[in-house]
């Protein structure tokens, strides 16, 4: 039955059929790349499409689940990894931004499965931690703080755990796990003792 909307359509086109223009297939060849990263001291070569995001190299390729999504977008500070020793959100950065790069997760910080590191330890031993869905991001960041070549103040300490959501612990616990931590890399400020323990 002819409608006056597909009469107009037809005059439109002198009556012709219209031929739709081919959508791109999804995948084309350019959109893939060969990856050469470094991961908790491995090489890894991998194939991967451009739009691929870290959190989904490592979780899904490498298989290294230790790295937690939450909710995906920048804001809860589970994925955080180190990329070249600089705490980054895994869900927001690309595989492809990693070329070449160093990537630390949280399997990386007891190599042999035996030992705490630093950090871990003072996880454990303040109880930063309850479910644990947010530890392995907050493991990452307090490693980066760590590693820094002098001790960060309280201030960059506090700007830096800001960055993570944790919905158990009430960040007492998490606190001082990281003031432990950077106690037993950088020493123990002045005074420190007394405060806030
Ligand atoms: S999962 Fe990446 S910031 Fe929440
Ligand atoms: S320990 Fe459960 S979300 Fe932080």
């Amino acid at each position: 039955m002819t409608t006056p909307r597909n009469t107009a359509a037809a005059a439109a086109t002198g009556g012709r059929n219209r031929i739709r223009p081919q959508s791109p297939p999804l995948a084309e060849p350019s959109a893939w790349r060969e990856l050469a990263l470094t991961v908790n001291g491995e090489s890894v070569a991998v194939r991967a499409e451009s739009r691929l995001l870290l959190s989904d190299l490592l979780r899904d390729r490498l298989g290294l689940t230790g790295t937690h999504t939450g909710c995906e977008h920048g804001v809860c500070g589970a994925c955080t990894v180190l990329l070249d020793g600089e705490p980054v959100r895994s869900c927001l950065t690309l595989a492809a931004q990693c070329q070449d790069a160093e990537v630390r997760t949280v399997e990386g910080l007891a190599p042999d499965g035996k030992e705490l590191g630093p950090v871990q330890r003072a996880f454990h031993e303040q109880h930063g931690l309850q479910c644990g869905y947010c530890t392995p991001g907050l493991l990452m960041t307090c490693t980066a703080l760590a590693e820094r070549a002098e001790r960060p103040d309280e201030a960059a300490v506090a700007d830096a755990l800001s960055g993570h959501l944790c919905r158990c612990t009430g960040y007492r616990g998490i606190r001082a796990a990281a003031r432990q931590a950077l106690d037993e890399v950088h020493g123990a400020p002045a005074g420190h003792e007394e405060a806030e323990r």
